[in-house]
């Protein structure tokens, strides 16, 4: 199992690139089985969840062509014949967006076998939404052995339009309704959607794959399905929570970066909080450079839904405030157990307690490097920035959490100039 080692203490400067979305790709790529003909996409981050999808939408039959096999984020999706429409345990497991592609087999074949996701490390994150939707539409779904069996009921050939509002406010949930309404029979409309913008920028790509879909950005969602949906080439949106990755890394070790290719209006919360925390920062549409002297402030927030302060940037955040020059109160709304990286900072020489959902942190000085295990994406990104605030060595092992979700971070990370790299 591969290992990061880094030395903390230098500060950070020069340049780095942002990757596409994790959290827009993935939805996108089911969008393909929505289609007979090909899907172009650009712009696509080379990271582990998104191999794992490549694979499960091939096993189902789904060609993928790279024109230039060098260049991982551009390639062509055609799911002309699908021959299983089946999501396998083996498969899901590893990684819970393989839900999408529920959806997407429903409106197209009418059926669809998708394993039902287990717990999570961050919370039991259900997928009951998504079935009550779904079913509102008029699919028959049942769960047998562990899989969620659904088919559009006996005598329609297609997904009915309804109006389905969702108990809460659910991202893949208001993903896979929005994919299964575009070629369902009617109106669809869905009352409190997910405004997240990879929820946009999937909605954007089905629009210029013939849906019609209005209200994108907003919490109602209402689209007028279509009998058929056609070919299209679209780049996924820059990944907001890179970007913000990065800049809790500046902010946390001192320096200066530019971050290039991201789009700071899809980051509002995150750049509030920073700029209280003292990161200067600079920005136009797709560039911010930040700068960071001194110790940071300690800074309060609780995340929420988009726009609010994403729970994806919480354990980074976190990772910052264990270093600043007082206390802060963190508060997870979203997830039921996302702290898990508190004992791991607290093992680093973080002072953090934990009262229910809200996480207190005492600034201290500085942590001191330790060997510490990274239990989920996000929570590994929190252990590497502590990493590199740290004094001495530190080491994070169970790194595939992190593979997962960013695009070469070490690499980009050794380019800004700090001391770390990967052990096999
Ligand atoms: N929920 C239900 N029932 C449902 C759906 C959701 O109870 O049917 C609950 C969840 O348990 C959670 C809350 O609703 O408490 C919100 O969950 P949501 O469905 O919005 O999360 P998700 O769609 O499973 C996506 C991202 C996550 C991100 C969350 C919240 C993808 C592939 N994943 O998950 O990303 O944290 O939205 O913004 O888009 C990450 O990238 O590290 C990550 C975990």
């Amino acid at each position: 199992m591969d290992k990061l080692v880094m030395t903390g203490g230098s500060s950070l400067h020069g340049e780095v690139q942002i990757a596409g979305a994790k959290n827009a790709a993935l939805p996108i790529l089911c969008a393909c089985l929505l289609t007979a003909d090909t899907i172009e996409l650009h712009n696509v981050p080379d990271l582990q969840d998104v191999r794992t999808m490549l694979k499960l939408l091939q096993q189902m039959g789904v060609t993928v062509d790279f024109p230039n096999p060098s260049d991982r984020s551009h390639f062509h999706l055609n799911a002309a014949t699908i021959t299983s429409p089946e999501a396998p345990y083996e498969l899901v497991k590893t990684m819970r967006a393989s839900i999408l592609v529920l959806g997407p087999l429903l409106a197209r074949l009418g059926l669809a076998t998708v394993s039902l996701p287990g717990g999570c490390a961050i919370g039991a994150r259900p997928v009951d939404q998504h079935i009550k939707g779904l079913k509102a539409m008029g699919a028959g779904i049942q769960i047998r052995k562990g899989f969620i069996v659904a088919k559009i009921a006996d005598g329609k050939p297609r997904l009915q339009g309804n109006t389905i509002l969702t108990d809460m406010i659910t991202v893949t949930g208001t993903e896979n309704l929005l994919m299964s309404a575009c070629l369902a029979e009617g109106t669809t409309v869905l009352e409190n959607a997910a405004r997240e913008p990879e929820v946009s920028d999937l909605a954007e790509l089905l629009v210029k794959m013939g849906a019609k879909i209005s209200g994108i950005g907003t919490d109602r969602l209402v689209i007028e399905g279509v009998t058929a949906l056609h070919g299209a080439s679209h780049a996924v949106i820059p990944d907001r929570i890179e970007t913000g990755t990065f800049l809790c890394a500046v902010a946390a070790t001192g320096g200066e970066i530019t971050i290039k290719s991201c789009r700071p209006d899809t980051l509002d919360a995150v750049l509030v909080k920073l700029n209280e925390a003292g990161l200067k920062m600079k920005k136009g549409t797709d560039w911010i450079t930040a700068s960071m002297t001194g110790s940071p402030k300690p800074v309060s927030f609780r995340t929420s839904e988009y726009p609010a302060f994403p729970t994806d940037m919480q354990a980074q955040f976190m990772a910052l405030n264990t270093i600043a020059t007082g206390n802060s109160r963190i508060t997870e709304t979203i997830f039921e157990n996302r702290f898990m990286h508190v004992q791991e900072l607290n093992r680093l020489g973080a002072d953090i307690s934990i009262e229910g959902n809200t996480a207190i942190v005492e600034g201290v000085e500085k942590l001191s490097g330790a060997r510490v295990m990274a239990t989920d994406l996000r929570a590994s990104a929190s252990l590497v920035i502590a990493g590199l605030a740290a004094q001495g060595e530190t080491q994070v092992d169970r790194i595939y959490h992190l593979d997962r979700g960013y695009d070469r971070m070490e690499r980009k990370l050794t380019q800004l100039g700090a001391n770390i790299r990967r052990m096999k």
